[in-house]
């Protein structure tokens, strides 16, 4: 039986409930696709309450052209005050300014200047001036020499036609893919394409993993909730904790078995590979 996600969700914080939330072939697409129905700027990018025409910058932005092109049409606010730590993009921003937009956000944060994610900002700044932002040395050292490890078991698994080599390089993809989704959350760079290697695409894991689920965590705009509805239901609901899972039918109760070997893999291949997120 499925439970109506309106009535689990902490969507009352959100103006709309997620257009094509419930599309029957969710996908990155699908999501962004609803995203800009939802935030109704036109070909602009929204930041707070002024439009941007992003067009020119994608191509000079330093994170690279792809977050902006994959956002046009969009509210872009939390992902301008997540992805920078710096006052720059703040300065720079002005250049592009269009108009203002009265329409209120689609959106439930605010960023107030002393609000818990400002300070945080604040207070992490000269930590990470200190101990820098990576990634490590060891941490580029170990993604290449995942990804070769792979293409060689590959290789002679194709020559020898063995089946325990070529298990082997399934393993070592999976680990492959867990460290390079770590460099698909930074600037555009050759190692994110690694997660290619398993045929998913880096670009649309972005979108569903990097943008909704890293952006709106537990929401009804986390893809990464709404992608096994209605099958499951995963989230906040029924006075239950964020991120406990609400069981339903046979099929939901396969998902959740197969989610537990997919994160006893996802968790402790990131510790084998030493991929902390502190490191990052
Ligand atoms: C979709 C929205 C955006 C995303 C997801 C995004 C993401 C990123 C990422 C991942 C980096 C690299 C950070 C690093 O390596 O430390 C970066 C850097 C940067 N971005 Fe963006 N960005 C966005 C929008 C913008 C906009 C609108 C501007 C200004 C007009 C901007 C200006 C900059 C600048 C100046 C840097 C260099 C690092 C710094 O000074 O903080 N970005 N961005």
């Amino acid at each position: 039986m499925h439970t109506d996600p309106q009535k689990t969700h902490t969507e009352k914080r959100f103006l709309h409930y997620p257009t094509l939330r419930d599309h029957p072939l969710k996908s990155a697409h699908t999501w962004i696709q609803g995203k800009r129905i939802d935030d109704d700027v036109g070909d602009y990018w929204r930041v707070y309450n002024k439009l941007y025409d992003l067009t020119h910058f994608a191509d000079i932005h330093p994170g690279g052209k792809d977050w902006i092109r994959s956002t046009r049409g969009t509210d872009i606010t939390e992902l301008f005050e997540c992805y920078h730590i710096s006052d720059t993009p703040q300065t720079l921003l002005k250049r592009y300014y269009v108009k203002d937009i009265t329409t209120p956000r689609n959106s439930p944060y605010t960023f107030n200047n002393d609000g818990f994610y400002k300070t945080f900002k604040r207070k992490v700044k000269p930590i990470l001036k200190e101990i820098g932002r990576g990634p490590t040395h060891t941490m580029l050292l170990l993604q290449d020499g995942l990804a070769l490890t792979y293409v060689l078991l590959t290789l002679a698994a194709t020559l020898t036609e063995s089946y325990t080599i070529a298990v082997l390089a399934g393993l070592v993809l999976s680990l492959t893919m867990i460290g390079a989704h770590n460099f698909f959350h930074q600037r555009d760079n050759l190692r994110m394409y690694y997660f290619d290697l398993s045929l998913l695409s880096s670009y649309d894991w972005r979108i569903t993993h990097g943008i909704s689920h890293h952006i709106y965590p537990n929401t009804i705009y986390d893809f990464e909730v709404s992608v096994l509805e209605p099958g499951r239901q995963e989230g906040p609901g029924s006075g239950r904790g964020m991120g406990e899972v609400q069981a339903r039918g046979f099929f939901a109760r396969v998902s959740v078995g197969v989610d537990g070997v997919v994160y006893v893999v996802y968790i402790d291949g990131g510790e084998v590979v030493g991929y902390n997120t502190h490191e990052l």
